[in-house]
């Protein structure tokens, strides 16, 4: 049981014009100390404390005595919890009775100030037998807090004390949030200081919202920390991390600035999103570690088989040569429906009747596969045979890697996002955060207002 690459739709003789071995092979010695080089320096993310589990399952018996667990955060404190929900529980769980459920929590993730969004979920929960989980390594990001802020004064006016339906997730000794708990007493969870919000998933991040709805959260940390230790150890050719990140740079020197992530499961599309994420903020960087101005990156699209197939598809395989395409595909699903033996005698239909829906998708799947290598666009392929805690696990391992050897290729720093903070400042700015009153918003106004 693991998860299976095939890098083969990337290169030549498979592709016409795909990359050839010799480029990799090239490259096989700079890879190689960039790996010795995380493997003597390995980022905190990897460390894959046991705290990062015990701290989450000392919650158990309290978390245990509620219905629901509502995630407040955004960015990677969410976009990991939104992941494992989707891929490792039913797509129908938050329907699911509590009996159904096996005594299970709900979870639902607001990571979004849409007071629509916000209203949904705490119309939807018993507030009662609700717990909050706020995330946020900051411990003051805007929308993170608001939303706490929201979900405290209900909690207060529901005749609720808020340290019972509380548990914060942030840095051991900095930020608001950390204050507020140790003033209040409220239970709250660390982030390691030096694990960043996008690469946080296996922590506490992830992990509690994970542990309560009955996710197997050791085995996500097993797959994990096997992935890792492939990605240190094997040599170019068989590392996971080290294929993705040096064809997706030999590609994009090649003019190929997209990524795109193609899932064909339902279940597995939030990883898309998850990578999104990663790729995006990681090595999106104006300058190199030398300060050289370089405008980098590669623009990460997330796509889901076979919906996008009637929306994309035309693009991909006829539009600019500028994507890299990667499937993520599953051999085995939760459920299987087998399509009836109706219209069997209609031309247009027949051929389904009788076939397992899920055969349906994978050809479609194929098709599109092969379509793109006879239209010269590249893409390779990881495979689940299973949805399991195990291959998630890996699967953040090795993207996680991937991406520090790809901002290491890029000779940028992937763990920064200063480019966020102009966008939050005026934020602050326009809504009379002390501090941020003096900004000259002329200057901007002039610009952008028609
Ligand atoms: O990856 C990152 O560092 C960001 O996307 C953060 O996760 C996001 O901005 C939320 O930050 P915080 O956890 O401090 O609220």
């Amino acid at each position: 049981m693991s998860l299976k690459f095939d890098f083969s739709g990337l290169f030549h003789p498979n592709l016409e014009g795909g990359l050839r071995e010799e480029e990799i092979e090239d490259f096989e010695e700079k890879v190689r100390e960039i790996v010795s080089h995380i493997k003597e320096n390995p980022p905190g993310f990897m460390r894959l404390d046991l705290e990062w589990i015990e701290s989450v399952k000392e919650l158990k018996e309290w978390i245990m005595n509620f219905d629901s667990l509502v995630v407040l955060g955004i960015g990677g404190s969410a976009l990991g919890n939104i992941a494992l929900h989707t891929s490792l529980k039913p797509l129908n769980w938050n329907y699911l009775s509590k009996e159904e459920r096996k005594g299970f929590l709900r979870v639902f993730i607001v990571d979004n100030v849409d007071p629509d969004l916000l209203s949904f979920v705490l119309d939807l929960v018993d507030i009662r037998k609700t717990v909050f989980n706020v995330i946020s390594k900051s411990g003051s990001t805007a929308e993170a807090m608001a939303n706490y802020m929201i979900a405290r004064g209900l909690l207060e006016s529901s005749g609720l004390n808020p340290k019972d339906h509380l548990v914060f997730t942030t840095d051991p000794e900095k930020g608001a949030l950390r204050r507020i708990a140790k003033e209040e007493g409220i239970r709250v969870l660390n982030i390691p200081p030096d694990v960043g919000g996008r690469f946080s998933v296996l922590t506490p991040v992830g992990m509690l919202s994970a542990f309560a709805e009955g996710i197997d959260i050791d085995e996500i940390h097993k797959g994990a920390r096997d992935a890792f230790e492939r990605s240190l150890k094997a040599s170019l050719f068989e590392n996971p991390s080290a294929m993705i990140a040096i064809t997706h740079y030999l590609y994009l020197k090649k003019g190929k600035n997209i990524s795109v992530m193609m899932a064909y499961s339902n279940r597995l599309y939030a990883w898309a999103d998850w990578y999104r994420q990663l790729w995006a903020e990681s090595l999106g960087k104006k300058y190199d570690l030398e300060g050289k101005v370089v405008n980098t990156g590669q623009t990460p699209i997330k796509a889901l088989g076979t919906t996008d197939q009637h929306s994309q598809i035309q693009l991909y395989n006829e539009g600019p040569n500028d994507k890299v395409i990667t499937f993520l595909v599953t051999s085995r699903f939760e459920r299987e429906i087998r399509i009836p033996k109706v219209h069997e005698n209609v031309e247009e239909l027949g051929y389904m009747a009788g076939k397992y829906l899920s055969e349906l998708l994978l050809a479609e799947q194929r098709g599109t596969e092969i379509s793109f290598l006879a239209n010269g666009r590249p893409s390779m392929k990881v495979m689940f045979d299973e949805i399991n805690e195990y291959n998630v696990g890996q699967f953040v391992a090795y993207y996680e890697v991937a991406t520090v050897i790809m901002g290491a290729l890029l000779t940028i720093n992937p763990f920064d996002q200063p480019g966020v903070e102009l966008g939050k400042k005026i934020t602050y700015h326009l809504m009379g955060r002390k501090g941020y009153e003096k900004m000259d918003m002329k200057e901007f106004k002039k610009r952008v207002v028609m």
